[in-house]
């Protein structure tokens, strides 16, 4: 099978090097990929966003299977434009139609959903440019701290949450000012939730559905969680206060509607949902729904699925998933991620990585932000390298991914040094 993913982070690296194990898999592309995936795979060089040219490359290397990676083409409707080329008849996309996709390009359209199929979610009421005075109102009745969404996609930066009323209703106004452009139109004002927070992702076929291994991710580019919110600094599964009774609540509750909700709305839906939850007191909630893998959460997932992981992309695609196609390893799996000094703000690229080579099959390298030239490895984004590691528990998976990052330098590197670090006196595994 020629199978293809679309995209270029840590997340798609991750995917190939699961694939790239499969029998089933005889050529393996990346779009545009990074310096990671060239070793593991053939990069094309693409613009994802632009559906012809994707039309393109998916006819000239008769790709049997599609995975999509990131949101913006699937919020922008990749999968239905492909899907009405007759020369894709055979195609199988991983991956949402945009209707399915606007679970989570629009927060507003989530939440309605998630309300009409009585999934258990954050109260919210939606203001816009003309009710901005009634916003900020309603704003006044509420007690801090004050949550503030973007309707639409704002490349991770569309949450705003503040304890102060004067700044929570400035920040409102800035957004419906257009801040994030149409993705601010609209904007949420939602309830806040205080608890721990879990990413649990499910691959559906739009009928059933199979619980993949769950995470948690680190956000702020601090230790103990200070400073501004990362697209994701770090990650950990299993999850120790996610246990058997917990899991179970979230699929009663959360999973089994949503996949019910989709069958009812009629999305075409073939691909992931990625839950954002947040375990309020002993209770499961949704903060957002992706409608793709997280990064970094794919890092500690894929190396938690045992089984070939192609049959099951195959089986979501056609329409044939089964629970019985997913077994899990009993390891554990954490990862750290190196970023650029400036990061989440302004950094630079350009900067040469220096990587000793490791023997110890317990530590991968997931790139994110690289490219592999001719004589070196250059850094060519924000966040550049996940470093996952494996363990009988969840200290020495840290340890393995720690010794890996001790094996990577470049000026300026940056990562957080306690990714787990809250979680380890739970560690029972
Ligand atoms: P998002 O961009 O939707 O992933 O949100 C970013 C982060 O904001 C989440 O990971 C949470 O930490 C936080 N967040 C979002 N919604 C809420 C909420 N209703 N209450 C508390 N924290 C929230
Ligand atoms: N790590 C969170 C995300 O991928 O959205």
């Amino acid at each position: 099978m020629k199978i293809l993913i679309l995209g270029s982070g840590g997340r798609e690296h991750a995917i190939a090097w699961k694939i790239s194990k499969s029998p089933l898999c005889n050529e393996l592309f990346v779009a545009p990929g990074n310096g990671g995936t060239d070793a593991i795979a053939t990069n094309l060089v693409v613009e994802i966003n632009d559906q012809k040219a994707v039309f393109e490359i998916l006819l000239k290397y008769q790709i049997d299977l599609l995975i999509i990676g990131p949101e913006d083409p699937l919020v922008n409707g990749l999968v239905d434009f492909l899907k009405q080329k007759t020369e894709l008849a055979q195609l199988m996309i991983v991956g949402p139609s945009a209707l399915g996709a606007k679970l989570e390009g629009s927060k507003d359209f989530a939440k309605q959903f998630m309300v009409k199929y009585g999934i258990p979610t954050a109260a919210a009421k939606v203001f816009n440019k003309k009710s901005l005075a009634e916003g900020k109102q309603f704003l006044e009745t509420l007690s801090p701290p004050y949550v503030l969404k973007a309707d639409g996609l704002a490349a991770g930066k569309g949450v705003i949450i503040t304890e102060d009323l004067s700044d929570s209703k400035r920040s409102l106004e800035k957004l419906l000012e257009g801040q994030f452009g149409a993705a601010s139109s609209n904007v949420l004002i939602e309830e806040f939730l205080s608890g721990i927070e879990l990413s649990v992702f499910v691959l559906t076929d739009g009928n059933t559905y199979v619980i993949l291994p769950e995470a948690k991710d680190y956000k702020r580019i601090g230790e103990a969680d200070t400073g501004p919110n990362t697209g994701g600094m770090g990650a950990v599964s299993p999850v120790p206060f996610a246990d058997e009774a917990f899991m179970k609540k979230i699929e009663t509750k959360i999973i089994i509607p949503t996949i019910e909700g989709i069958k009812q709305e009629g999305f075409d839906y073939h691909g992931f949902v990625f839950f954002g939850l947040i375990k309020v007191g002993d209770e499961p909630v949704v903060i957002e729904y992706n409608v793709r893998m997280g990064d970094p959460e794919t890092e500690v997932v894929m190396p938690r699925i045992k089984s070939d992981i192609v049959p099951l992309l195959v089986a979501t695609a056609r329409g044939e998933l089964n629970r019985g196609l997913i077994e899990f390893e009993t390891h554990c799996a954490t990862t750290v991620m190196l970023v650029a000094a400036g990061y989440p703000g302004t950094y630079e690229k350009g900067k040469k990585i220096g990587v000793e080579k490791l023997s110890n099959k317990n530590i991968i390298s997931f790139h994110a932000g690289t490219i592999l030239t001719p004589n070196e490895l250059i850094t060519n984004g924000g966040r550049v390298m996940a470093i996952t590691g494996l363990g009988d528990d969840l200290t020495q998976a840290l340890a393995n991914s720690y010794a890996g990052v001790r094996s990577v330098s470049w000026e300026g590197m940056n990562y957080r040094l306690d990714i787990g670090f809250d979680l380890k006196s739970l560690d029972g595994k």
